[in-house]
């Protein structure tokens, strides 16, 4: 197995990659399993310099054939974030998503912790973090949807013929509207759902039908929050996952795959 950094070549695969491997039920609501994640990370690999906490890494077999993909946002000087990682079915329990984490771990000086944020009824990948030392910090996030109300007038949407080029290339983008005499930040993914940023927006029925008028293929809002600022009234509405967020020191991972420990 070959463990590197993403070079241009790769993308067709790991965009095939990305697609294919979280749960179907997920897909939906993920920005990174549209069909246009492909353009997306490009744009990113071409301009290193408006990205530099980011990093990619592949690991590939003999032939090149890309067998899994790893993503790490560093938060700051000491502490990455997975924020993505994932393995073609057909070469998982082989070390594959263990070798990318150390590849990234070997690869960077100073790195003394390794976050992430794991769906809580995702066994295999729950497992895989445990094997490598992280435990949950308590912390974690519920993910929460509803239907949207039927359309009443059309919002002013800024740029929004960029928005929607945006949304025809990667199949997801963020927008800013106008509403209430402030400027807001809401997103889309997919066709049909609608990405709010705070509980407020999310639980803003006249907000939802203007966006309902302006884009009336979008269904469903998403929001993603802190579980802990849940009170009992946002749980009325459908939770679609939880996530739990775990913690590594990078010296446990690095012991753990050597066997040390
Ligand atoms: C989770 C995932 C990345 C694991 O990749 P992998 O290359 O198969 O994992 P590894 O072979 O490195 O596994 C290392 C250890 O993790 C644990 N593990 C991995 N997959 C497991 C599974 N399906 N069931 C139980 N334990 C599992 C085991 O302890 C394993 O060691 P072992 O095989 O010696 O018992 C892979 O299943 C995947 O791509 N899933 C879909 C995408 C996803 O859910 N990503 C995680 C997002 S947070």
């Amino acid at each position: 197995m070959i463990y590197r950094y993403m070079q241009s070549a790769d993308l067709p695969e790991v965009a095939t990659l990305l697609r294919n491997s979280f749960s179907p039920r997920m897909r939906p609501y993920m920005a990174y399993t549209q069909h246009g994640i492909g353009s997306f990370l490009a744009a990113r690999l071409a301009h290193p310099q408006s990205f530099p906490q980011q990093f990619f890494g592949v690991a590939t077999d003999e032939s090149e054939r890309v067998l899994g993909y790893a993503e790490f946002t560093m938060n700051s000087q000491t502490e990455a974030h997975l924020s993505y990682i994932c393995v073609s079915e057909d070469a998982r329990r082989l070390g594959v998503a263990k070798g990318l984490i150390a590849h990234f771990c070997e690869s960077r000086t100073g790195m003394e912790y390794i976050a992430l944020d794991v769906f809580a009824d995702n066994s295999p990948a729950v497992n895989l973090y445990r094997t490598l030392g992280f435990t949950s910090t308590g912390e974690g996030t519920t993910w929460l949807s509803r239907r949207l109300p039927p359309a009443s007038a059309e919002l002013k949407v800024s740029h929004l013929t960029t928005a929607c080029a945006a949304h025809g290339v990667y199949g997801f983008c963020e927008f800013h509207v106008d509403w209430n005499d402030r400027e807001m930040k809401l997103g889309r993914i997919g066709v049909e759902i609608l990405r709010c940023f705070s509980l407020g927006e999310f639980g803003d029925h006249n907000l939802l039908a203007a966006v309902r008028a302006t884009f009336p293929d979008v269904t469903q809002a998403l929001v993603i929050v802190a579980s802990g600022d849940l009170d009992a009234e946002d749980t009325i509405c459908p939770v679609i996952v939880e996530s739990t967020r775990m913690k590594v020191r990078v010296g446990t991972v690095m012991d753990r795959v050597s066997g040390n420990a």
